[in-house]
Order: C-alpha cells, then sequence, then structure tokens
C-alpha cells in the first residue's frame, strides 16, 4: 500500500484544479499589480478577483479581506493590529490557541498589555461564565478559535462575539482549522476579525487571509507600500491569492460532502480499532458534539506518542502528536495539558486528520496497522 498521508490538520495536499489555476497564472501572468501598464493591471484584475471571489463565498465585502502570507501572520495581524490601535490594555484569550496567538500575547504581555488565558474542559471547549468573570473594564480585544487544530473541538463564538459586541469588546477569531468544516458567514457573525489560511484546504503554503470588520481598528505590521489598504504591505502573492480563491471555492462548495466523508472515516477507523484491539485500549480526546469531523485525536495509553508515530511512520503512515510546530519535540501538547487530562492520555495522545485522498481501506488498513504495532510493543515491553 502506498503511503498513507493522516495529517491533514498540519498541511493539505493541493487540489489539481486549484495547481491547474495556480500553473496558469505562474506560466501566462506577470508584471506587479502596483504598475499603471497594462501588464500591472492585469495583475491586478486577478487579485482583485480572487479577492471578491473569496469575500462573496464567506460572505462579508471585498474591502474587508486583506491578503497575508499564512495563517501566523493573520493571527498576528489582527492581535497586534488592535492592541497597537491603543496603549495598555487587557486582552482575553485560552489557554488552547495555537501558537500563532498565543506568543503574540506572550509578546504583547512583555509590552504592558494584561492577558488573561482562559481554561477549557476535558473535552476542550471554553465556558462562557469563565470569560465572563474575565471581564476587565479594561478589556479592549477576545480572541478566541473557532476549531482547536490538536483535538478539533469547536468553540461557542457567536456567545462569545455576542457579549464581546455587548460590551464593546473586540473579537478575534482564529479559524484556519474550521474553514471548510464550518459553514462561514461573516457579515452575520458578531465578529470583528477573521484568521484564514489556504494550505488547510488544498490551497498553497504561504498565503492566508484577514477578515477585518469594516470600522474596526488595524495598525499595520508592516510597512512599505499601500497594497492591501494600506493595511499589508508588500507586492502580492499573485497565483497564491488566485489558488487560495479556488480552494476557497472547492471548500466551501464541497463542505457538506467532505464532512459526511470525514465522518465516514473516522467511524471506520474506530471501528478497526474496536475490532482489533477493543474499545478499552484506546480514549479519544476532545469533544463528540462539538468537533471538527476530520480531526481524531486518540490516545493509547502506556504508548507514547513518540513511540507510536515512528511505529506508524516505518508502517508508512504519517500521523501527529499535535501541532506540527511542537511536533518535532517531545514536548507535551499545551492544549492536552490545558484539558487536564490524565498523565497516561497526555503522553500518548496521536492525532489523525484526514483529507484529499484518504479511503475506508487506509483507515482499515491504519487500524489494523495500530493492532500490530500494540502487539509487538507490548511483547518486547
Ligand atoms: C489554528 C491554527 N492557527 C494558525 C495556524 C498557522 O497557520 P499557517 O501555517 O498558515 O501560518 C495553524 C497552523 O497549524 C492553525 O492550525
Amino acid at each position: 500500500m502506498k503511503p498513507i498521508y493522516l495529517d491533514h490538520a498540519a498541511s493539505t495536499p493541493v487540489h489539481p484544479e486549484v495547481a491547474e489555476v495556480m500553473m496558469k497564472i505562474m506560466t501566462e501572468q506577470f508584471g506587479n499589480a502596483s504598475s499603471v501598464h497594462a501588464f500591472g493591471r492585469s495583475v491586478k484584475k486577478i487579485i482583485n478577483g480572487a479577492r471578491d471571489a473569496i469575500s462573496s463565498n464567506l460572505g462579508c465585502s471585498p474591502d474587508e479581506w486583506v491578503f497575508t502570507g499564512g495563517g501566523t501572520e493573520s493571527d498576528n495581524l489582527a492581535l497586534f493590529g488592535a492592541a497597537y490601535s491603543r496603549k495598555g490594555g487587557h486582552i482575553i484569550t485560552t489557554a488552547i490557541e495555537h501558537h500563532a496567538v498565543l506568543h503574540a500575547c506572550e509578546e504583547l504581555e512583555k509590552e504592558g498589555y494584561s492577558i488573561t488565558y482562559l481554561p477549557v474542559d476535558q473535552t476542550g471547549r471554553v465556558a462562557l461564565k469563565d470569560l465572563e468573570a474575565a471581564l476587565r473594564d479594561d478589556t479592549f480585544l477576545i480572541s478566541v478559535m473557532l476549531a482547536n487544530n490538536e483535538v478539533g473541538t469547536v468553540q461557542p463564538i457567536e456567545e462569545i462575539g455576542r457579549l464581546a459586541r455587548e460590551k464593546g469588546i473586540l473579537f478575534h477569531v482564529d479559524a484556519v482549522q474550521a474553514l471548510g468544516s464550518i459553514p462561514i458567514s461573516l457579515s452575520d457573525l458578531p465578529v470583528d476579525y477573521m484568521s484564514f489560511t489556504a494550505h488547510k484546504i488544498n490551497g498553497p503554503q504561504g498565503i492566508g487571509g484577514l477578515y477585518v470588520r469594516r470600522g474596526a481598528p488595524l495598525h499595520p505590521r508592516l510597512y512599505g507600500g499601500l497594497q492591501e489598504r494600506g493595511r499589508r504591505a508588500g507586492t502580492e502573492n499573485l497565483a497564491g491569492a488566485a489558488g487560495f480563491a479556488k480552494a476557497v471555492e472547492l471548500a466551501v462548495k464541497g463542505q457538506a460532502a467532505r464532512n459526511e466523508e470525514s465522518l465516514a472515516l473516522r467511524n471506520r477507523l474506530l471501528e478497526g480499532l474496536d475490532q482489533g484491539i477493543g474499545r478499552d485500549s484506546y480514549k479519544i480526546n476532545g469533544n463528540a458534539e462539538h468537533g471538527l469531523a476530520h480531526i481524531t485525536n486518540i490516545s493509547f495509553p502506556g504508548v507514547r506518542s513518540d513511540v507510536m508515530l515512528m511505529n506508524l511512520d516505518m508502517e508508512g503512515i504519517a500521523a501527529s502528536s499535535g501541532s506540527a510546530c511542537t511536533s518535532g519535540s517531545l514536548e507535551i501538547s499545551h492544549v492536552l495539558k490545558a484539558m487536564n487530562l490524565a498523565d497516561d492520555r497526555l503522553s500518548s495522545a496521536i492525532r489523525f486528520s484526514t483529507g484529499l485522498g484518504n479511503t475506508s481501506e487506509e483507515m482499515e488498513h491504519v487500524a489494523r496497522k495500530i493492532e500490530t504495532i500494540l502487539n509487538r510493543l507490548r511483547i518486547k515491553g
């Protein structure tokens, strides 16, 4: 069997239709969108076409969309962009955000802003009452992700956003993992900033976007030209923007089917595990009711995550033990730690994330290989 990729939450293969759009642009178009000549105008038309298409698929105005270099940049732009529009104050976020948010908050903390990191329950969900209790007179920004990248837990962002609106507090949402799984209609959501990236939805790496509600403050992070209405200087990523637009179109159109397929793949994996190793041999980390269908985080107590990952890799199966940025180290995931799980569950968690190209045969194969690996390790142990 060919290698099996179950790490779509880290990055996804580029969809052939996206690659086709990008290839056409890369081979046929060149020039700088800021140039006034015909080459420049043609490029500008493509970028604005991509902006129009994305905005229409996500339900915002084209002027509310800022192209960035990816999810990390979008998160940083939102947080620093809101914070630097004022002096000092209090920000509320959660303990399970991506490091793009957490490390940005740590930096802001060093600069004199105060930050509250909300706890989560054992399924990774934030409680509204904890948010309410954390509010202060000087709270100016709340940042909560729509869906978590390690365990897939979905947060109640509409309720949080309504509360933020009521109190006149800005609200940023990292929707990087949620796009393509959860319907998003920006103008209907009580949200001021929302971060996206193309490479999680079968688009290219190195391009993302930030929704900035009209009127929401945004201090720029980059200085230079007046691209993106002065909000993000730098020559635009032409092929990336067009590829991203195609990926968003496919992700939104295919959302329902994708969720169904993801669920079927997960069920196939779990059925295989139940038959092979038995339900008592593993624990699922996340929220069964509010969760992304394509992310399944499973602990195999007694087998360390790195040992399992190495064995899976030897069998040609690519999975992950947490976010890609920390999976090179043995460090226990901050997300699972915040969920307060038992130690043997923390140290043995594996994230399987499915997507384009995965089949039910692959999931059966993975379940069988996990059984083989566990048997092998138990005999050895
Ligand atoms: C929830 C979340 N936010 C932000 C990012 C960063 O996005 P990018 O890789 O495009 O910088 C990721 C990527 O893993 C993510 O999962």
